[in-house]
C-alpha cells in the first residue's frame, strides 16, 4: 500500500508554519478568501490602490525594522499604537499588519458590499494576505518605471513651498542671527625681519552703534577683544550709524578698553561731516545718478528711501563722536601721528580723516613722520579707497574698516553691495605696492543685516 506523500507545510515569511488544517480545508479557505488578489487590485480601483499603497508602506517599514516603533503602518511608539499582536508568530504578525493598514478594520469588502454588510473583519486570510503582498512586491519591482513630466503642477507648488521657505528661512538668518554672531580673526604681517618683539594690535572698527546694532553688541566685542590680551588696540571708524542718544553709555564700553591697553581711533564717514549730514537725510542736494556714482547704486537706494520716509540724517561735524571718545579716553588720530614704545618695540601710529568726509589729509598726517630702520609705521584709515592718496608716504601696514565685508556675500557674485571702487580690497590682508592692507569686516551693519559675511573682532601680530 502506497503511503501518501507527506504534505509540505506553507511558508510564511520564510519559516514553516503549520497551520494544523487539512488541504480540504486551506482549498475552501482559499475559495472563501478568493476576493484578496481583487481587493489588491480587484474591481474597486481606489480601494485597491489605496489597499496596494498601504501594504507597500508597511511591508517597507516591516523591512526597516523601526526599533520602538509598531512595525506596521501606524508607525506609532509600540506602548500606544493598539496594534500588539495577541500572540507571536508569522500568522498574528500578519494579522497584526493587516489591522494596522486598515485592511479590515474599519472597510467593508467588495464582497461584503454586495451582500450589503457594513464590516467584515475576517474577509482576509493572513497567509493569502503575505502571499499577495510578496506578490505584489516583486510585481512593483518588475514592472516598468512610470513615465514622469518634469514640470507637474504638484511640483511646482512643492517648488514654489519650498522656495518661500527657504527664503523666509535665510531671511531670519539674515536679520537674526548672523549680524551679532561675532567671530575672532587672527591674522600675521610679517614687517620686520622677525628680530622684533611681536605685538598684539586689536583692530575693531565699523561698530555702527543704531537701532539695528545695540549696544550689547559693541560689549560682546569688546570683551572678546580683551580676552585676546592686546598690546594696543585701533578703532578704525563709524562708531555710529546716525545721530546717537546713548553716548554716556557707549563712552562707558569703551572705556573698559582704554582702561586696559593704549586705545587709538579714526573717524569715519558716518561718524559726522559733510557725507554723514547728507546721508540718512535723503542727500538732497545730489541727484541720485550723483550719488550712485559718487559711492554706488546700494547708497544710491538707501538716499532714495531715506528722502522718501524725510529721515534728518547724521552729525554736520565730528564733535558728539569726538566727545564720547574723549569722554571714553581713547585717543582720536584725525590726520596726526603718535610715536608709540610697546614691549620694547617702536612704532609711529598716523590717523587719517575719512575719504568720502573729504577729511582725508594725508600730508598733514604724516607730517614730521620719517621712515626708520627700527620703528614700524602703521597708519589708520577707515576707508580702504584711501590707499591711493596715502601711497606717497612711509607707512608699511594701513588698518581699515568700512566695508564690513562686503556685508552680504552672495554665492557666485561676491560682495557687489560692497562700498568701494577698488572691489580687490574689500575683507582680509592683501599685498599692495610693497606694503600691507588690511581690511575688517567691523562689528556692526548697516540695515541690520548680514549674509555669509560674519561681525569679526581682529587680532593683528606685527610680527
Ligand atoms: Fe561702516
Amino acid at each position: 500500500m502506497r503511503r501518501a506523500p507527506a504534505r509540505r507545510e506553507p511558508e510564511v515569511n520564510g519559516r514553516k508554519e503549520n497551520l494544523n488544517r487539512r488541504e480540504g480545508d486551506e482549498k475552501d479557505e482559499q475559495k472563501k478568501t478568493h476576493t484578496v488578489p481583487r481587493h489588491l487590485g480587484g474591481e474597486d480601483e481606489a480601494a485597491g490602490e489605496e489597499a496596494q499603497r498601504a501594504v507597500v508602506r508597511t511591508a517597507v517599514l516591516v523591512r526597516r525594522g523601526v526599533q520602538g516603533r509598531c512595525r506596521a503602518a501606524c508607525r506609532e511608539p509600540k506602548e500606544h499604537c493598539g496594534h500588539q499582536p495577541s500572540q507571536r508568530g508569522p500568522q498574528a504578525f500578519a494579522e497584526h499588519r493587516m489591522e494596522a493598514t486598515g485592511m479590515h478594520f474599519g472597510r467593508t469588502s467588495p464582497a461584503s458590499r454586495r451582500q450589503g454588510k457594513a464590516n467584515d473583519r475576517a474577509w482576509l486570510n493572513p497567509r493569502l494576505y503575505l502571499q499577495a503582498e510578496a506578490g505584489m512586491l516583486r510585481a512593483m519591482a518588475e514592472a516598468p518605471a512610470k513615465p514622469s513630466r518634469l514640470f507637474t503642477r504638484r511640483r511646482i507648488f512643492k517648488g514654489l513651498g519650498y522656495a518661500a521657505l527657504a527664503g523666509a528661512g535665510g531671511a531670519a538668518w539674515m536679520r537674526f542671527v548672523e549680524p551679532s554672531w561675532l567671530k575672532l580673526s587672527n591674522v600675521r604681517v610679517p614687517l620686520s625681519d622677525g628680530s622684533r618683539p611681536t605685538l598684539r594690535l586689536l583692530q575693531l572698527s565699523d561698530f555702527h552703534a543704531s537701532p539695528v546694532v545695540p549696544l550689547e553688541l559693541v560689549k560682546s566685542a569688546v570683551e572678546l577683544a580683551l580676552a585676546q590680551q592686546p598690546d594696543l588696540a585701533c578703532l578704525t571708524g563709524d562708531f555710529i550709524t546716525h545721530q546717537f542718544g546713548q553716548f554716556d553709555d557707549y563712552a562707558a564700553l569703551l572705556k573698559r578698553l582704554s582702561d586696559v591697553v593704549p586705545t587709538f581711533a579714526v573717524f569715519g564717514n558716518h561718524d559726522g561731516g559733510s557725507w554723514a549730514a547728507r546721508a540718512y537725510s535723503g542727500a538732497r542736494d545730489k541727484s541720485l545718478s550723483e550719488l550712485r556714482a559718487e559711492s554706488g547704486w546700494f547708497h544710491a537706494a538707501s538716499q532714495a528711501r531715506h528722502r522718501l520716509l524725510g529721515h534728518s540724517g547724521g552729525y554736520a561735524d565730528t564733535s558728539s563722536v569726538r566727545a564720547m571718545l574723549t569722554a571714553a579716553r581713547v585717543e582720536v588720530l584725525h590726520n596726526r601721528s603718535v610715536e608709540l614704545t610697546i614691549k620694547g618695540r617702536k612704532l609711529t601710529l598716523v590717523g587719517t580723516g575719512d575719504l568720502w568726509a573729504q577729511e582725508l589729509k594725508a600730508d598733514e598726517a604724516f607730517a614730521g613722520v620719517k621712515p626708520a630702520d627700527d620703528r614700524d609705521i602703521v597708519c589708520l584709515s577707515h576707508n580702504p579707497d584711501g590707499k591711493d592718496a596715502l601711497k606717497p608716504h612711509p607707512w608699511s601696514l594701513v588698518l581699515c574698516g568700512h566695508t564690513h565685508g562686503g556685508q552680504l556675500e552672495i554665492p557666485f557674485f561676491g560682495t557687489p553691495l560692497a562700498p568701494v571702487h577698488d572691489h580687490r580690497f574689500v575683507r582680509g590682508l592683501h599685498r599692495w605696492e610693497n606694503r600691507w592692507i588690511h581690511i575688517t569686516k567691523g562689528v556692526g551693519n548697516l540695515h541690520g543685516l548680514r549674509f555669509n559675511c560674519r561681525p569679526e573682532v581682529n587680532v593683528v601680530e606685527l610680527a
